[in-house]
């Protein structure tokens, strides 16, 4: 439990809140590469930190991230033409470049250089992984470039996703850091989707719920391991990782790509769950690609054209009672991220923390919570963010047997270490 001024410390992310200048010191993922897939093709809308922008690929393939709209009277640029080098408004043709600053106001004389004092706030993007990331923080505190593991790797190794969730990033990704919710909520699953089923992990994690906590911190977030009963004498490990500010690696299934999810504040009320699967060693299958189209693994399925899943808030997340009493789904609401999101959703935009009851498996959420705020209150006082370093974000999750004797320290800081080319540590 926590009360209602530290839940808005830590919720609230808009321009000038602790967690919003936090927030302004990473890499934010924006938009998926292929949403500006050419030169001048259409621009698109962009919700961050609770800022309404336009993102547009200008006519030489440069990127714009900028103010939604328009200077002259507030028109959105979502309706802007983008055309030679710029998108103009389409109410009086008012034009901008990638870098928010108005080139033409053509009811004025351009010797009279009006144009020049328009500028929209625009953000500086980078292509990387798929991914188009911004920066939204001050120029001087720009960090170096994001060196997650599926950053680095071919394209054809990863698949990317992202879902619109209706709820504050907080409670999302609390979802990611809670490791115990899986032996319940996603125990159907396990044992039927083709990325889970048939694995020791899959056969521990959904048979055992007993699930006992070691957290390690690091420099750039938490290693969380959740042990489970094995066999006789043997220990089942899951190690997830949370790394600052909002990301989630979930721990492997052996021989099956890893997941991970960045939680990406849209406004206080609303978060992108990114979705990044991907596989160290081999190329993505074309049954893999088809399967996590349609809601299999942890992807969810979309409204074509849109990033809203299928299954949604409206429509009762398209529950299915008999399949919750067979126990096929143990909430009866279909596939991993869905679940995810129906629960979450149900706490209401921002869940309220001074009525809730934790207990021991929630430990890491408490760690995670203290962490984000003391990472806040050192950047309010001049100190660089935690986690920006290759040393921080270049690391795996992984899941292990060990004896119970076993020294579970050791074997997990072995085990998250990223080795090019070699498999994940995954039972
Ligand atoms: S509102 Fe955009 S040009 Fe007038
Ligand atoms: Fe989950």
């Amino acid at each position: 439990m926590i009360t209602h001024e530290q839940n808005e410390y830590l919720c609230r992310t808009g321009s000038g809140t602790p967690m919003g200048e936090l927030f302004r010191r990473y890499w934010i993922p924006a938009l998926m590469r292929q949403e500006l897939p050419r030169p001048n093709c259409p621009p698109v809308q962009v919700q961050l930190l609770g800022e309404r922008l336009i993102a547009f690929r200008d006519t030489q393939g440069r990127l714009g991230l900028m103010d939604e709209f328009c200077a002259h009277r507030g028109v959105s640029l979502w309706f802007g033409r983008n055309e030679e080098n710029g998108l103009r408004c389409p109410y009086h043709g008012w034009k901008y470049d990638v870098t928010g600053q108005c080139v033409e106001v053509p009811s004025e004389p351009a010797e009279g250089g009006f144009c020049q004092k328009i500028k929209l706030k625009a953000y500086p993007c980078i292509e990387l992984g798929d991914v188009v990331w911004t920066y939204m923080g001050a120029p001087s505190e720009q960090p170096p470039l994001p060196s997650f593991e599926w950053t680095g790797l071919q394209p054809s190794q990863r698949f990317i996703t992202k879902r619109w969730q209706e709820s504050n990033y907080l409670q999302a990704m609390e979802g990611g850091i809670d490791s115990s919710h899986v032996s319940f909520l996603h125990r159907g699953d396990l044992n039927s989707d083709p990325m889970h089923r048939n694995t020791a992990g899959a056969k521990f994690t959904s048979s055992r719920t007993n699930t006992v906590f070691d957290i390690l911190e690091t420099s750039g977030g938490l290693l969380i391991g959740a042990r489970r009963n094995a066999d006789p004498g043997f220990y089942y490990w899951r190690v997830t990782q949370w790394l600052m500010p909002w990301y989630t690696l979930i721990p492997p299934y052996k021989g099956q790509p890893a997941n991970g999810h960045a939680w990406v504040p849209m406004d206080d009320d609303n978060c992108m769950a990114w979705t990044m699967t991907f596989h160290p060693v081999r190329d993505l299958s074309a049954e893999e690609i088809e399967l996590m189209r349609k809601g299999g693994g942890v992807h969810a399925e979309l409204i074509p054209g849109t990033y809203r899943p299928v299954a949604n808030r409206s429509n009762g997340y398209l529950i299915d009672r008999a399949a919750q009493e067979a126990g096929k789904y143990y909430s009866g609401v279909r596939g991993l991220a869905i679940q995810d999101a129906s629960v979450q959703e149900s706490m209401g935009p921002i869940a309220d923390r001074t009525k809730e009851n934790l207990v021991s498996t929630d430990n890491a959420i408490i760690m995670a919570r203290l962490r984000l705020r003391k990472a806040a209150q050192a950047v309010a006082e001049g100190t660089r963010a935690p986690g920006l370093e290759e040393a921080a974000q270049s690391v795996r999750s992984a899941s292990f047997v060990l004896p119970v004797d076993g020294k579970f320290k050791d074997a997990a800081l072995d085990a998250v270490k990223v080795r090019k080319g070699e498999h994940h540590v995954a039972v």
